[in-house]
């Protein structure tokens, strides 16, 4: 019932969880059936090991939840030793999260995933471009399609864009990646914030801002699916705020084709197991037979 083509791959349903809050998978392991998911998409790797950020790293908002984690992760090529093969074994669908501070670190990267089993590249372009003063890679189309050219050179993965909505020109840069050949966008990422400690009269982050994710975020990740859904053919991966089917229904009603799930795997273990079932249990209610007949209709 569930069952959900993306760019020709089958996943066996709609529901992924969101890059950075499930790890490899191994931690939630404990917890549920993983192989009950419709995908996983890894931490963000990086070409170079990163030892993330200093300073206060979390910190909770009403409906919501800032990060400035600073992309902590063990490289590419660790990633690719010593945690890829569990993940293939998992039976559910596996991004790779891809970052990079450099045109270079993606291409190189890239490089390395080739030569796997892995199917699909999960392309982070929120990452700050050090090339070119620190401005987010997604925050302009030139950049966006800069990368995404220059990776889809070197790899015959299928290429999943991840948006961020920090860009004015959002729709802009989605239909400029679908020109250049992205076989799906995932958005949501977070969107940039600021929380101060007035005691000390500083910023709660050594960064000064962060990245805001939670429900407090889900209404505006709503609306900006929708206006990319109506200026792109490729599928749209929604997240932001999801933590019930509810939620997961209501994107795709404004046009993705699947969901991911982040900051509320922290808080219900098993909520991707739960909003898996109650879509079921909706769609049986509701009588609708394929996600096919509500995905955008709004
Ligand atoms: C702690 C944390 C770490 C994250 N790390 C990454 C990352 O490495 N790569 C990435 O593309 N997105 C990362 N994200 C963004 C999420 O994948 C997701 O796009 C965003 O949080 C919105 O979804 P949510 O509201 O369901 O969490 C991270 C989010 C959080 C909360």
């Amino acid at each position: 019932m569930l069952k959900t083509n993306i760019a020709g791959i089958e996943f066996k349903n709609p529901v992924i969880a969101a890059s950075g809050t499930f790890g490899f998978g191994r931690e939630f392991s404990k917890y549920i059936d993983l192989s009950r998911l419709g995908g996983i998409a890894s931490k963000g790797v990086t070409l170079k090991e990163k030892p993330g950020n200093s300073g206060i790293r979390v910190w909770e908002t009403p409906s919501g939840l800032m990060n400035s984690i600073g992309l902590q992760n063990p490289s590419v090529a660790t990633f690719i030793e010593k945690d890829l093969d569990y993940m293939l074994g998992l039976g559910t669908e596996v991004l790779i999260n891809l970052g990079g501070n450099t045109l270079e670190d993606y291409v190189e990267g890239a490089k390395l995933i080739e030569n796997t089993d892995a199917k699909i590249i999960e392309l982070n372009i929120s990452c700050p471009n050090i090339e070119e003063g620190g401005k987010s890679f997604g925050m302009v189309c030139n950049d966006a399609v800069t990368v995404l050219r220059a990776v889809k050179e070197v790899s015959t993965k299928k290429i999943f864009v991840k948006l961020t909505p920090n860009s004015g020109e959002l729709v802009d840069v989605a239909v400029a990646c679908e020109r250049e050949g992205a076989d799906a966008i995932s958005m949501v990422n977070t969107f940039n914030a600021l929380a101060i400690d007035i005691y000390r009269r500083k910023p709660v982050f050594n960064n000064i801002t962060a990245g805001l994710s939670g429900p407090a975020i889900k209404p505006i990740a709503l609306r900006m699916v929708r206006d990319v859904a109506k200026a792109v053919n490729i599928p749209i991966i929604g997240m932001g705020g999801i933590c019930d089917y509810k939620d997961a229904i209501e994107f795709i009603m404004a046009g993705a084709t699947a969901v991911e799930v982040g900051t509320y795997n922290f808080v219900n273990t098993h909520a991707m197991i739960d909003i898996i079932e109650g879509m079921e249990e909706f769609m049986k209610e509701q009588k609708i037979s394929s996600l096919e007949e509500i995905r955008g209709i709004i």
